[in-house]
């Protein structure tokens, strides 16, 4: 019986046109394949209207962040929601910003921070924002320098050094940053010409008990009551061109900006979100998913595991640790419960499975012919020994990398120029590296890391890898150093190594850097983990890289094999490429689901749950005071429902994954209603297969985001720069009086400004 409903649900996923709700598509291609489909469902703008190189258009209004000037990849999605150039992602999103300009006196994590004007507005350290001007299939010329005589080292080395050419000649001599990227797995290669803006400022963002509120516990489910927003500006030169960051620069004047609508979501609406999701594996092989649920995720889930465990003993016993570590904690921690949702969810949803049965027709069709066989034939066969390869490899690969990412074993690099120079006895070489050492900024090395969960890391890891593998694979100093000099006794041997090291501590450093010495170097506990790490290291990854080829070539004549083989038995199925960091679309509709037998998960959540959920003074449920009372006082104004109730977040049917964070959620009129934050638990096998019944977007509803920046933070001044909307002809806004004793501290900006004390808009309509 499961047997048959597996395979029947394989069946079921693969027949029939376009489906709503699954799928990242192509901008550029909605008119072909996705326009008459979006139009049923409640789209009401034209194919021009959505995606138009000649003329403004909503893509337009959508922003790649990034981290450098160079927009290989971003890390979330942001939309423009003013003619000045404001703009809405998540909290998350701006989460490792806002840390990097928080200090434990002006700490804008914990207590948020609103610009009253331009003035106020700071600069966003590493954070640019990508508008895409164009994009187009550049398929024929990249292709055209393969050979049928290169192999898959020399293909790969031609086509890079053709899409390096490519990309310059697009530039027009800088004023555009042009990527061209694989799509099925080297089947198919697209440009894209973006604009990058490197001047990003910090607006607003709440205090992290609104917008990280459920913290990890809720993290990758529903029902989730977080406000996951925090608002940006996009500056530019005068003339309109990107700049870095100056005085003299102004507020971006934007091709389009979305118009936010305040008419709520009812279930089956139309959605659709546009965004930059960064990568899925819906194409992947049923050995790809075994080798990541049996070996891959359960190392990385070990590792992270422990390194959190660790940083939480500390982050919550001290706010200065908190802050430090806050950034990199939460994208550990994001990772670390999403592998634990893949490995639980792949292996329940039964995903490989259906996989094998697909595998199966595809080489009966492949078998039926023989010039398919010459091609395909051996695709699947060579998918598997490689993957069993890498499963070989996995362990004596990660566990050593992650060792020596840890603290003072990070750090043996800083004397390595020096060794090597004496070593080779060369007295130039030598005094170089001397001198570097000499002007080498000791405390700038310890800027970002704590002395105690360094060592705690230092000592759990050692721990960690002990256990991990058996007595004899272990380096040799586990049994000559730890063993017979500390009785086996790790922490004692992290004690030792804080206060003997050379790489240890600054103290250390430094007395190092004043006499230096290649014995000290080489009796150095750190040094020796850190080469016979190294070597573990080395003895796999060699093959890791030779069979992560071999893996990639056979996945591109997997793919291809697979789209010829579903162009021949289903003709008329479009089939979507897989995330990759360009700009996609995606449409459903607003869902509810059952997550299990007899549970009904409503596609809404109210105010009410933060008051449910709401435990003063907790790490991850406390909520600010004045939030609470506004709740209990339903002091929600325009942005409650029909029913005065406050929607916080909605669910959605809409196909999404990581880097669609921030993405902006739209009705059929292109009109903001929420922001895309979340995929949810039940689904975390959706980045391989997409589940119909089980797969929902979790969403920030527009009005919460409002309602923060209004009635809680008094921010009037960038609600009246948003353009509201609202169907029924009604005030958008009623008379708002910002209370006197607004406990959102005001909020201790860089320069100080004056708080407003009492602010009263004007209702105003917008239509
Ligand atoms: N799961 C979200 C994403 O991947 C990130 C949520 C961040 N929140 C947190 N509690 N770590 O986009």
């Amino acid at each position: 019986m499961k047997k048959i409903l597996v395979f029947a649900l394989a069946i079921l996923a693969m027949v029939g046109n376009v489906r709503a709700d699954e799928g990242m598509w192509l901008p550029m291609f909605v008119e072909r394949l996705n326009y008459v489909d979006m139009q049923k469902m409640g789209l009401q703008l034209t194919p021009e209207e959505l995606y138009s190189i000649n003329n403004s258009s909503l893509k337009d209004a959508i922003v790649g962040l990034g981290s450098e000037a160079k927009p290989r990849g971003f890390f979330c999605t942001g939309e423009i929601v003013s003619e000045h150039g404001l703009l809405f992602t998540n909290h998350h999103c701006g989460y490792s910003a806002v840390q990097k300009l928080s200090s434990v006196e002006y700490d804008y994590l914990k207590d948020g921070f609103w610009a009253k004007n331009y003035g106020e507005e700071l600069p966003a350290p590493e954070m640019t924002a990508s508008f895409l001007i164009r994009m187009e299939d550049v398929t024929n010329e990249v292709l055209g320098v393969v050979t049928s005589d290169m192999d898959w080292d020399a293909r790969e080395r031609a086509i890079k050094s053709k899409i390096r050419k490519l990309e310059t000649a697009a530039s027009e001599d800088g004023k555009y940053n042009p990527v061209i990227k694989g799509f099925f797995e080297g089947n198919e290669y697209y440009m894209f010409v973006y604009q990058v803006y490197t001047d990003v400022r910090l607006v607003g963002v709440a205090n992290s008990s609104i917008g990280k509120f459920g913290g990890d516990t809720d993290n990758w489910m529903w029902p989730r009551h977080t406000g996951d927003f925090s608002i940006f500006r996009v500056y530019a030169d005068k003339d309109g061109n990107p700049a870095e960051y100056s005085k003299n620069n102004v507020p971006l004047t934007p091709k389009h900006h979305l118009p936010i609508s305040l008419d709520g979501v009812k279930q089956n609406d139309f959605t659709m979100i546009w965004g930059f999701p960064g990568s899925t594996e819906r194409y992947m092989s049923s050995y790809g998913i075994d080798y990541n649920v049996d070996t891959f995720y359960p190392i990385i889930i070990d590792i992270f595991g422990k390194q959190l465990e660790v940083m939480d003993e500390f982050m919550q016993q001290d706010d200065a640790i908190n802050l430090m570590y806050a950034d990199n904690h939460a994208g550990l921690a994001n990772t670390w419960k999403n592998f634990i949702g893949q490995c639980k969810m792949l292996r329940k949803n039964k995903v490989s499975e259906a996989k094998v049965e697909l595998e199966k027709d595809f080489m009966k069709w492949v078998n039926a012919k023989a010039d398919r066989k010459a091609e395909y034939g051996n695709a699947l066969e060579n998918l598997k020994s490689g993957y069993e390869t890498m499963a070989a490899v996995a362990k004596p690969l990660f566990y050593p990398n992650f060792m020596m990412q840890v603290g003072p074993v990070s750090r043996t690099s800083i004397f390595e120029d020096y060794y090597d120079a004496v070593e080779k006895d060369d007295d130039a070489a030598k005094e170089k590296a001397l001198a570097e050492m000499k002007s080498m900024d000791v405390d700038a090395l310890f800027a970002e890391t704590n002395q105690q969960v360094e060592k705690k890391t230092f000592a759990e890891m050692l721990k960690l890898y002990r256990n991990a593998f058996d007595e004899e694979e272990l380096p040799e100093f586990y049994h000559k150093i730890i063993d017979k000099k500390f009785d086996g006794n790790i922490d004692a041997f992290a004690d030792y190594v804080y206060e003997n090291s050379i790489y240890a501590t600054p103290e250390n450093i430094k007395a190092f850097i004043n006499k230096p010495k290649v014995k000290k170097i080489e009796n150095d506990y750190v040094y020796i983990i850190n080469n016979q790490m190294m070597s573990v290291l080395m003895g796999s990854a060699l093959l890791y890289r030779m069979t992560n080829e071999t893996i990639a070539e056979n996945d591109h004549i997997f793919v291809k094999g697979l789209r010829e083989y579903y162009a021949e038995t289903q003709p008329g199925k479009s089939l979507y490429p897989d995330a990759n960091s360009t700009m996609r679309m995606s449409y459903g509709s607003v869902q509810d689901y059952m997550p299990a037998d007899a549970v009904h998960y409503d596609y809404i959540c109210t105010a009410n749950g933060i008051l449910e959920k709401y435990i003063p003074g907790d790490y991850e449920f406390d909520a600010p005071k004045r939030l609470i009372e506004l709740i209990e006082k339903k002091d929600f104004g325009a942005y409650a429902d029909e029913n005065g109730e406050l929607v916080v977040c909605f669910l959605s049917t809409n196909d999404i994954t990581g880097g669609n964070s921030g993405s902006p959620i739209m009705n059929g009129k292109g009109e903001l209603i929420g922001l895309a934050f979340d995929g949810n638990w039940e689904a975390m096998s959706g980045d391989v297969n997409f589940e119909p019944k089980l797969q929902r977007t979790i969403n920030v509803d527009i009005r919460y985001v409002l309602f923060v920046i209004d009635k809680y933070a008094g921010a009037t001044n960038l609600i009246n720069e948003l353009d509201i909307r609202k169907s029924e002809p009604m005030p958008v806004r009623e008379e708002v009086e910002v209370s006197e004793e607004s406990e959102v501290k005001q909020i201790k900006p860089a320069k100080p400004a004056k708080p407003t004390k009492s602010s009263k808009v004007k209702a105003k309509s917008k239509k």
